[in-house]
């Protein structure tokens, strides 16, 4: 705990501290084998992380007999909640056929077609094992496409951690700030690749368009998610997307979606949910169902250059397990139960969260905006309105912790305290529940009485 640290803290710190022992005994060990005893750089915590032994619909289930509810839902990948009995039934039935086989099998066609139906402009797709890979065969494509090699993404986006993705303000907003655009996030990045993107302002269709035009004849793509997802859960405002649409038309750039949390917003995800297709997608998570997948696809004659018919050289896309049998499985059998019932239940549970939040913060005089749009949330320490990422940078990302870390003590899982996702197993009586640790958590973390009404 800093030194910031209200003493109503030491509460929340000791009901953490009693109800975990045995997650911390296996944080004790895992020191001993993992870098600072975790398996990924974004796995933040105070004390140790915690450990989960199992879950089940829309809890997880920590070593220490804990049920947690859970917004964080593997980063957006299960909208239908944990061990889904369908998704579930399906791998079960593919484990007994075998692992991975290195050639072609039915699964991967039909969540292929599937995702067509769905997302007509993925005229054509190709499976990989993680989003991260899928933004990265979606930038080459698009570079062996027009030829060029420089591309632009917006400020304060994630598009995963390869290299390319790893500069200036793109990963980490704790790390990069306004006016690091040439520092690579990650040590070991080389420095070049920061010369390769250009950095676009969020919900800034004039600036977009000044930034794209400057260069556009370097530019191979623009790549953002329809929805700022990692960078805050903002949504593009009213003709954001349509512009970015014709200014990329106008010079031939590529415009590609990473979809990998906006596929959850309808069956066609957010091309569908605000009627703009791109050129290229990327998604991945809930398109797999909680197994590690990824999928690139787009037009036609773009994705034509992974395999040329014509022996030309084609686009290098290879990987052991791409299209593995039990992510494709469970992919469909995940999608198939993803009608528009579902995604209106979802919608009206956002909606109902975000008011709920809103009102409360407003009664207890917390400064706090409540972003978000269907099933996908954002808390932001701050006055609003948040529209961009540097809106985003103006909250106060320690409260946001200590309300996180509070609300985890009270058995909710809030990443960073900031973003939640729902899922279809969550109910009103869950997130009043919800509401009423959050106010526990405002008091704990000094929250309350700090400003005028919120936005
Ligand atoms: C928008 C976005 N793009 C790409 C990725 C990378 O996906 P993966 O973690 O499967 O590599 C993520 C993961 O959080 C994401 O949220």
């Amino acid at each position: 705990m800093s030194s910031s640290t209200p003493e109503s803290m030491q509460r929340a710190d000791q009901r953490f501290l009693d109800a975990t022992p045995r997650s911390k005994a296996l944080a004790g060990r895992a020191r001993e084998h993992l870098p600072n005893g975790v398996s990924r750089s974004g796995l933040v915590f105070s004390h140790y992380p915690l450990f989960i032994e199992r879950a089940k619909g829309q809890f997880l289930y920590d070593v220490d007999g804990r049920a947690i509810l859970d917004f964080a839902l593997a980063f957006s990948a299960l909208p239908l909640g944990h061990a889904n009995p369908k998704v579930l039934e399906a791998m079960r039935a593919q484990l007994d056929k075998g692992l991975a086989y290195g050639l072609m099998h039915e699964s991967e066609v039909e969540l292929a077609a599937l995702l067509h139906e769905r997302v007509p402009s993925m005229e054509r797709v190709r499976f990989t094992s993680s989003g991260t890979e899928a933004t990265m065969f979606a930038v080459r494509l698009a570079r062996a496409f027009t030829g060029r090699t420089r591309f632009a993404r917006m400020e304060g986006s994630y598009h995963g951690t390869h290299d390319m993705m790893c500069s200036g303000m793109g990963a980490s907003a704790a790390r990069a700030q306004p006016g690091t655009e040439d520092n690579p996030v990650s040590m070991g990045v080389p420095r070049w690749t920061a010369d390769e993107v250009e950095f676009l302002p969020f919900n800034d269709l004039e600036g977009c368009a000044l930034a794209i035009e400057a260069h556009a004849s370097e530019l191979a793509a623009v790549i953002t998610e329809p929805l700022l997802g990692a960078g805050g859960a903002i949504p593009p405002e009213p003709g954001f997307l349509e512009g970015l649409r014709e200014i990329c038309d106008r010079h031939g750039i590529v415009l590609i979606f990473d979809e990998m949390i906006s596929m959850g917003l309808s069956p066609g995800g957010a091309q569908q949910y605000y009627g703009v297709d791109a050129d290229l997608t990327a998604t991945g998570k809930s398109a797999g169902s909680g197994m590690p997948m990824g999928v690139f696809g787009g037009r036609a004659d773009i994705m034509a250059l992974c395999e040329p018919e014509d022996g030309q050289p084609a686009v290098l896309h290879t990987g052991s397990f791409n299209a593995h049998p039990l992510a494709m499985v469970a992919g469909v059998a995940q999608l198939e139960q993803l009608t528009p019932k579902e995604y209106s239940y979802l919608g009206e549970l956002g909606d109902y969260l975000r008011q709920r939040a809103r009102d409360l913060a407003a009664r207890r005089g917390v400064s706090l905006c409540v972003t978000g749009v269907q099933h996908i949330s954002a808390f932001h320490y701050t006055d609003g309105p948040v529209r961009n990422y540097r809106d985003r940078l103006r909250g106060d990302a320690d409260m946001a912790w200590r309300v996180g870390f509070s609300l985890l003590g009270q058995g909710y899982h809030v990443p960073g305290g900031s973003r939640t996702n729902l899922c279809t197993e969550m109910t009103q009586s869950d997130i009043d529940g919800f509401i009423t640790a959050l106010e526990t958590a405002f008091e704990e973390a000094g929250a309350t009485g700090r400003s005028g009404p919120a936005a």
